[in-house]
């Protein structure tokens, strides 16, 4: 069955001689499991993992869905297991190396000799530099790279000699059974946790109220007394679709912005020096009774120094997060980005969390960025409640250059997405 169905794609592709057909007909499929992770109730996990399963060669990366499940391959719900996030990231190892392959927790202890190859974002430092990563959305959010575009990898001519392309996954995730507040477990609310310094034995200051720095590995949230549950393993199970490379994919370029950003923008006589801060959190203030309407809007402005189409675009926020905008410099909407909150129990509608972010998907050539452009970033939360340790990323897909004119408009593409979904 499989075999003729196949065959007739190869025979379709090749009457109509379409090479977006074979693009189409050509995605690849991989469903891997991270490494486990143990959690018991209130426990926190932040394991990065090196050299994890991912597709080999020179290929483009189509998506990339993951979600956490259990022993069993359930999901588990992000009522009992908090995704903070997920993060996906590039790097080069040299080959002699072998690299132990999980470190807990301390990022400053990264493996020497490696080269992480980082997005076109421009965060400095070691922040934000990842190709892929999403939190509590994962479920309910589109990652696909439409045809003929793709996340071009694994160029054996940019790999330099003597290293190997590998990829690392940061997983970090929050056990609430049980705790006796789930909203300020999963906002890492210093007092929730017991801690006095951060992961790396500095003092957490005393007006730092929530955020990374008190909920890193094998920290743990207060339970409600007498709470006893079982501790028990987890994995995050990612799927990844990719093609073959071949002349007829049209590369794009990743970048994460940040609401947070702090550009400096300085004079200099060979020209501007724009230097970026991002902090990646925030927090939200909780309105006082006077106010009308209890918003907090952040917003960041910085030069985008090389433009290009957008493919496709989405925000990250986290619980109480309203909406996320992309702007130009002449105001017009380059893309905005909303959450979705479940309304039940299950995994992948749980009620008060994001379980998904609207994308953007503009008709390829509709929505340009000129080299240079000042673009502004605006990030919405509900401010009912205060907020510790929110984001306000927004993950931007550019390609440089289109298709040729052959790709656009047409009629192939989505007969062959027809008849592909037949087969699936
Ligand atoms: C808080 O931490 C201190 C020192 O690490 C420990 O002695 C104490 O038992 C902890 N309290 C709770 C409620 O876990
Ligand atoms: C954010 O809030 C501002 C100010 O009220 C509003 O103009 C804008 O439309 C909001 N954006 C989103 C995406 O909610």
């Amino acid at each position: 069955m499989n075999l003729s169905l196949a065959i007739l794609v190869v025979i379709l592709g090749t009457t109509c001689g379409g090479a977006f057909a074979e693009l189409e007909s050509k995605v690849k499929t991989a469903v891997f499991l991270s490494p486990k992770f143990e959690l018991g109730p209130g426990s926190v996990a932040n394991k990065y993992d090196y050299g994890i399963d991912f597709p080999k060669g020179h290929i483009a990366l189509k998506s990339f869905n993951a979600e956490v499940v259990d022993e069993s391959g359930n999901p588990v719900p992000l009522h009992e297991t908090y995704l903070h996030h997920w993060v996906v990231a590039r790097y080069y190892e040299p080959k002699h190396v072998t690299t132990q392959t999980r470190y807990d927790g301390h990022r400053l202890l990264r493996p020497s000799g490696h080269i992480v190859v980082r997005n076109s974002g421009t965060c400095q430092r070691d922040e934000l530099g990842q190709y892929y990563g999403l939190g509590s959305e994962t479920r309910g959010t589109a990652t696909d790279v439409p045809d003929p575009f793709g996340i071009v990898v694994g160029d054996p001519a940019e790999i330099p000699e003597g290293y190997e392309e590998k990829w690392l996954l940061n997983i970090h995730a929050i056990d609430t059974r049980g705790v006796v507040d789930k909203l300020g477990c999963t906002e890492c609310r210093c007092e929730l946790y017991n801690v006095t310094e951060d992961e790396n034995g500095k003092a957490i200051r005393s007006d730092y109220k929530g955020g990374l720095h008190c909920c890193y590995d094998e920290t743990q949230c207060k339970l409600r007394e007498g709470f006893h549950g079982p501790k028990r393993s987890l994995y995050l199970r990612y799927t990844v679709k990719w093609v073959d490379w071949d002349k007829f994919i049209v590369p794009v370029k990743i970048y994460i912005l940040d609401v947070t950003d702090t550009v400096k923008i300085t004079d200099d006589s060979s020209g501007d020096i724009v230097d970026h801060n991002c902090l990646i959190e925030y927090n939200v203030e909780s309105c006082s009774s006077g106010e009308k309407e209890c918003l907090d809007v952040k917003r960041t402005s910085f030069p985008m120094q090389k433009g290009g189409y957008v493919i496709y675009g989405v925000a990250h926020q986290h619980s109480g997060g309203t909406g996320s905008t992309l702007y130009g410099k002449d105001g017009r909407v380059i893309c905005s980005s909303i959450p979705t909150y479940g309304k039940g129990k299950d995994a992948g509608n749980e009620e008060n969390y994001i379980v998904g972010m609207s994308t953007c998907y503009p008709k390829a050539g509709s929505v340009k960025i000129n080299n240079g452009e000042t673009l502004t970033l605006v990030s919405n939360y509900s401010s009912s409640d205060g907020h510790t340790g929110v984001m306000g990323l927004f993950y931007l897909l550019v390609a440089e250059q289109l298709p040729h004119q052959d790709f656009r408009h047409s009629t192939r593409s989505s007969f062959f997405t027809n008849i592909n979904s037949l087969f699936s």
